[in-house]
């Protein structure tokens, strides 16, 4: 099981729509996956829409068990394969600043019960941290239990401040914790690849981030709040804007996987060449601003 958290310092810059566009993109890779809602918001939950539980991540947080994580535990509306740890509003008592003993360990732990005894048959291979838009406790601990984590930007003037200080959270938890933990990358969402402004704010993160900058960014597009607001993946939404940013998605889906062999639970997979990343200036001519 690889696991990968989606992060960002804001609200609103579209953690929740990449890590539920990675999952759409796991949907149709046949690819089973876990997504876990760190966000008191509870948007992933809500638009996964799993069943009823009667316990959710705080519970998990609290006692990392095998019992407490069947209960907060649920198949999404999507898909048998797609399931969700299902997040609570009362997430964000435990976002607050404290002395960071044993519970930021909580979620790891949680997650290595799940991968020594998977629940309901085939094993995840894939775990998603959706996680809230701060770098408060509830981030550390999905880093601390992550294989790599993925940062979230828009193409604005603080982008490249933000993604600098998600990136030093991300080595101050490998330091302390978590030795294992890669950046993914950095992907920028709600492109508008014809606006000067974001490409210039583009080349900037490139020139800062270099190869870590995702050959691919998000555009904005309809498509991706009408696909949400209908609890669709976006891989099933019927347009040419949903299409294009499905391809994106598998494309981050792909990385991820190939990163599996770095994870702390390693699945045995013939050695694979890294793909050649590609610049943004190279797809950027390429990308359309149809919905
Ligand atoms: N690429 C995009 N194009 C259009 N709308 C988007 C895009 N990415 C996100 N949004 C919209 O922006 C809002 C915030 O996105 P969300 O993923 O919830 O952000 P976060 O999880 O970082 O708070 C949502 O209404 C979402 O539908
Ligand atoms: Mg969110």
């Amino acid at each position: 099981m690889h696991t990968v958290a989606v992060l960002s310092l804001k609200g609103g810059v579209g953690k929740t729509t990449v890590a539920l566009g990675i999952a759409s993109a796991a949907l149709r890779r046949g690819t089973r996956t876990l997504v876990a809602d760190l966000d008191p918001q509870g948007n992933a939950t809500s638009t996964l829409d799993p069943p009823y539980t009667d316990a959710s991540l705080v519970d998990v947080l609290e006692t990392p068990h095998r019992a407490v994580l069947e209960r907060a535990i649920a198949a999404s509306v999507w898909s048998d394969d797609i399931d969700v740890l299902v997040g609570s509003e009362e997430l964000e008592a435990l976002n607050e600043p404290g002395p960071d003993g044993r519970r930021l360990e909580n979620l790891s732990r949680a997650l290595d019960e799940l991968h020594r005894l998977p629940l309901r048959g085939e094993p995840y291979e894939l775990a998603i941290l959706d996680c809230p838009p701060s770098l408060g406790r509830l981030t550390k601990s999905a880093l601390v239990a992550a294989d790599s984590a993925l940062i979230v930007t828009e193409p604005t003037m603080y982008a490249v401040a933000g993604a600098q200080r998600a990136l030093e959270a991300i080595e101050k938890i490998r330091d302390e914790h978590n030795p294992g933990l890669r950046p993914l990358g950095v992907i920028v969402n709600k492109l508008r690849p014809r606006s000067y402004e974001h490409q210039f704010r583009v080349a900037e993160l490139r020139e800062s981030f270099g190869s870590l900058v995702m050959p691919t960014g998000i555009p904005d597009r309809l498509a991706i709040q009408q696909a949400q607001g209908a609890c669709s993946p976006i891989h099933e939404w019927n347009s040419p804007g949903a299409q294009e940013i499905a391809l994106t998605f598998n494309m981050v889906l792909a990385k991820i996987l190939r990163s599996n062999r770095a994870g702390r639970h390693r699945v045995n997979e013939p050695d694979e060449p890294e793909q050649a990343s590609g610049t943004l200036h190279d797809v950027l001519p390429n990308a359309s601003q149809k919905t």
